[in-house]
């Protein structure tokens, strides 16, 4: 593993959100400072809270190259608002807003994903409404029945660990789903069956699959996220799988993120989502790839090559 090679020392933040504060985010930050230690990256922590947005700048001319007291900011938040601030101050972001922006929600993933022509499930995305209105009708269902059938997968835009994710087997559960929801922003999905409970998860940084695990259920779930009782083994992806996961990250402008991948009918990849900050816990544990090492070591490159 090389070291840090150069005669200043590489400064960076690592941003975080203030408001998650559970071992399973606590553990990332920890192995990114340690990572940071290996590669005597002088990386200092701060919650989003910390780094207020203050428009217009009282000191404008001081946020002038404001940029320059660090090399680099790990953006390890979906706060794009705040994300959009310190671009738009001088530093420089890995991941970028817009790639962060365009991850975070699945119908601009979907949508931009779709217009690269890249392979994924038929998706409809549900017309917009407002917290104080709702949903006046749910005519549109009609639509995404005939488009879709059954069984339907509900997205909500915003969402994680399948936790925002559901399967409607019929008329009367996709109405209860997307009440349930309410006005928040969802996509409906064709059900993969071929990919029933199972998926591949790879790991990008870069031009590189650093590592990949197959996930799957044997709990009936639909859904191979681990958080929902999935298990993961060591996996050696396709060519295929691998092109599309970089062309992925390339749409979307993303430095590094986890992709889903799920299994279509004759085997071929179809893209699922893509995840600009994905835990890398479990793939560590699955193949000892630490991700945090890599991430970091490549945002050393990038700093050598701005330097
Ligand atoms: N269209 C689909 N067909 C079959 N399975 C799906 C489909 N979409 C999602 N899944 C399953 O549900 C899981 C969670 O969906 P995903 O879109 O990755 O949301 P999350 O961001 O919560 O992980 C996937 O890992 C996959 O196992
Ligand atoms: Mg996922």
């Amino acid at each position: 593993m090389s070291t840090n090679i150069y005669k200043t020392p590489v400064k960076g933040y690592l941003v975080t959100n203030s408001y998650l504060i559970n071992s399973k985010f606590s553990i990332i930050h920890q192995w990114f400072m340690e990572s940071a230690k290996k590669y005597a990256i002088d990386l200092k922590g701060f919650g989003n809270s910390q780094l207020p947005i203050y428009l217009p700048g009282d000191r404008e001319d001081s946020r002038e190259g404001k940029g320059r007291e660090v090399d680099f900011v790990l953006f390890w938040d979906k706060d794009i608002r705040l994300a959009k601030f310190l671009e738009d101050s001088g530093y420089t972001l890995y991941n970028s807003s817009r790639a962060i922006a365009l991850s975070d929600d699945k119908s601009l993933t979907h949508l931009a994903l779709s217009k690269a022509g890249i392979p994924m499930p038929k998706t409809y995305i549900a017309p917009m409404t407002f917290d104080t209105i709702g949903y006046a009708n749910l005519d549109f269902l009609e639509e995404v029945e005939a488009l879709i059938g059954y069984p339907c997968v509900v997205k909500e835009c915003f969402g994680s660990f399948g936790q925002q994710v559901y399967l409607a087997r019929s008329q009367a559960e996709l109405m209860a789903i997307t009440l349930k929801i309410g006005s928040k922003p969802m996509l409906f999905q064709e059900f993969i069956e071929s990919s029933m409970g199972r998926d591949v998860r790879l790991q990008v940084v870069g031009e590189e699959v650093i590592a990949s695990m197959y996930r799957y259920s044997d709990n009936g779930d639909f859904r191979a996220n681990i958080t929902a009782g999935g298990k993961m083994k060591p996996y050696e992806p396709t060519k295929e799988q691998i092109d599309l996961a970089l062309l992925c990250c390339k749409t979307l402008g993303l430095d590094f993120a986890g992709v889903d991948i799920l299994f279509g009918r004759d085997g071929e990849p179809l893209v699922c989502e893509v995840n600009s900050n994905a835990h890398f816990k479990n793939i560590y544990d699955c193949t000892g790839v630490n991700a945090a090492d890599v991430i970091l070591e490549y945002i050393l490159g990038k700093v050598k090559g701005a330097k």
